[in-house]
């Protein structure tokens, strides 16, 4: 067991009994060479939404726990894909990160700053910083107001720019986004989809933010603009200094913009690494599953690859598996899987997983591990 393990082991940050996972510090002293100070660290977040029940008093009779205990960092510049089934925690990570829901516990710092708690006033005065791209670029634009009210009206709201200064400024983006500037009075209906992303991409611009978490900001449009719109982001990072936390459900997606990867399954981290390490040699079989189902553009290639179909549903957040939660499902799991859960632990140069029986450069279970009709043997 590396050294990261033991300590998160013998931490005394276990709660409830459960076993401490690894805090953002943590996570961020086993990354290599030395960076700078982490714009963002999440550390130990946890959003569970209450299911109640009962006509007179609403009773908690239990909790979705949407997000359970997860940390990481985002450098400065950097892009962290993060990437999961739909349901597994994604949005509702994303919208704890930014407080547009209040987190049930943990703590979000950017730049250094704790972000959780903080009054309305204080909030208001952070939002322009960390702006969201959403998944539905219609349904976040409202239908009755016209782009140059979409774009300006924020910018005008937090000071950026003055009344008669707004036009020229809202037409100097929808440019910069790859729109005609002449068409700041249309309605968001004139628009197609990709262009409705344009927008939706400028009004988060407009308020000159540090941080951009996109939640899915292509998964609903047609695949011959989802490389434009990639494509779009990745030209703006550079130019004004952004850094992205991208979601997506599929990791083709994130592929060529994502510095590091980490992967979600139900409400958890379960493996976080360098993009190219994570691609190259996945460790956890959850990754490896999903990482078979992306095309490789070689022909030849994809011949030779075999595809991991994962049986069964993903299950309930409200009523998650044991130990691993990937255990109802993974082709390798033995006993010990739904016994005892597998910490976030480091296996060389900032690439963690969270299984007992990691994978080996050939995608095979390391020595230890059984397969699942050996532990039902
Ligand atoms: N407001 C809410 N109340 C109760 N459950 C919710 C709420 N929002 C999301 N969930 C549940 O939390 C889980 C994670 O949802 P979500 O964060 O949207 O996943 P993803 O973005 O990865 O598809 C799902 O089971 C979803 O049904
Ligand atoms: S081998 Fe066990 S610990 Fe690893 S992913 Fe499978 S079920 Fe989970
Ligand atoms: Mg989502």
């Amino acid at each position: 067991m590396s050294e990261l393990a033991q300590k998160a082991r013998n931490s005394d940050q276990s709660r409830d009994g459960d076993v401490a996972a690894p805090s953002a510090a943590d996570l961020e002293s086993a990354r290599p060479g030395s960076r700078e100070e982490p714009i963002l660290e999440v550390d130990h977040l946890v959003k569970h939404f209450p299911i109640k029940a009962g006509i007179l008093f609403d009773r908690q009779i239990g909790a979705v726990r949407a997000v359970d205990d997860v940390s990481f960092t985002v450098s400065r510049g950097e892009t962290l894909g993060l990437v999961g089934e739909s349901g597994c925690g994604k949005s509702t990570l994303s919208r704890s990160i930014l407080q547009l829901i209040e987190p049930t516990s943990g703590s979000v710092r950017f730049e250094g700053r704790e972000i959780t708690g903080l009054g309305s006033r204080a909030s208001r005065a952070l939002r322009p910083a960390m702006q969201m791209v959403f998944q539905d670029p219609y349904a976040s634009l409202n239908p009755r107001k016209r782009v140059a009210q979409i774009v300006g009206d924020p910018m005008r709201l937090h000071g950026i720019v003055s009344g008669p200064e707004t036009k020229d400024a809202v037409r100097e983006l929808l440019a910069r986004v790859g729109l005609n500037p002449e068409h700041y009075n249309r309605f968001p209906h004139e628009f197609s989809g990709g262009q409705r992303q344009r927008i939706g991409i400028a009004r988060a611009l407009s308020l000159k933010p540090k941080l951009i978490v996109a939640d899915e900001p292509v998964s609903a449009l047609d695949v011959s603009i989802q490389a434009q719109i990639i494509n779009l982001l990745e030209d703006l990072q550079e130019e004004f200094e952004l850094t992205y936390l991208f979601v997506a459900h599929d990791l083709g997606v994130v592929r060529h913009v994502a510095d590091r990867i980490a992967v979600m399954y139900v409400g958890k981290i379960v493996e976080l690494g360098a993009a190219a390490d994570v691609y190259s040699h996945p460790i956890h079989p959850y990754t490896q599953s999903l990482l078979s189902a992306v095309p490789i553009p070689d022909p030849h290639a994809n011949a030779g690859r075999r595809q991991i179909v994962l049986e069964g549903d993903v299950p309930s957040p409200a009523n998650p598996p044991s130990a691993c939660r990937f255990h109802t499902r993974c082709p390798f799991a033995t006993e010990v899987c739904s016994v005892e859960e597998p910490l976030l632990i480091d296996h060389g140069g900032g690439h963690f997983a969270a299984c007992h029986h990691p994978l080996d450069a050939e995608g095979r279970p390391r020595r230890g591990a059984g397969t699942r009709a050996a532990a039902v043997a």
